[in-house]
């Protein structure tokens, strides 16, 4: 049977990587970014070269309805998600004192409540057919405070704790 997985980011870095790797695999791809061109271009590559299906939904995961839009789309297409990776983020530098709010709010959006309710919103059906799997892209900036760059840190710090405590839940286990 044909495995689905979305990849948030993948216009760039780690998530196009990412992608390739995952359709070299055969597995079938939803990418999810701001730069739709980018994810277009991305999808006809890896469907051209691996004979997978890929669906392009671009989205800006600061906006905080961009979650649940996501998902109502996928719904509505009748498309399953057996593996998410939670890969989209950025950082910022500076004092914090001079650094700018809405920047960093963004980045709270995108790094910490975007990834937060993806993985709400797919987790159920994952549990309910035993099968799935959610890979969220911290940092080793998890393991430390990072000053001039105090928010990116603690968002990572977040991501791997989150990704911990739900990994040792028992439903959550169970589902793989
Ligand atoms: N590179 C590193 O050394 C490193 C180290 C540790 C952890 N990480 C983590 O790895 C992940 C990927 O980083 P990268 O280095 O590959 O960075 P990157 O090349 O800048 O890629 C970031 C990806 O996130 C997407 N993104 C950013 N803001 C978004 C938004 N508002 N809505 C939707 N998508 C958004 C970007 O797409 P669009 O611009 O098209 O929206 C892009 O595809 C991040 O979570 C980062 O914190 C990176």
């Amino acid at each position: 049977m044909a495995v689905t997985a979305l990849i948030t980011g993948a216009s760039s870095g780690i998530g196009y990587e990412l992608a390739q790797l995952m359709a070299a695999d055969g597995l079938n791809l939803v990418l999810v970014a701001r730069r739709a061109e980018k994810l277009k271009a991305l999808a006809q590559q890896l469907e051209r070269e691996h004979h997978i299906q890929v669906r392009v939904l671009p989205k800006d995961l600061a906006q905080p309805q961009a979650p649940a839009a996501l998902f109502a789309e996928l719904q509505a297409a009748g498309c399953e998600i057996d593996i998410l990776v939670n890969n989209a983020g950025f950082g910022g530098y500076g004092l914090l004192v001079e650094t700018d709010w809405a920047h960093e709010a963004q980045m709270l959006q995108v790094n910490i409540v975007a990834l937060t309710h993806l993985t709400k919103l797919l987790l159920p059906g994952m549990v309910a057919r035993q099968q799935g799997y959610i890979l969220n892209v911290a940092s080793t900036a998890a393991f430390l405070p990072g000053p001039l760059m105090a928010v990116y840190y603690a968002t990572k710090a977040y991501v791997l704790s989150f990704s911990e405590a739900i990994a040792n839940e028992p439903e959550t286990t169970a589902s793989g």
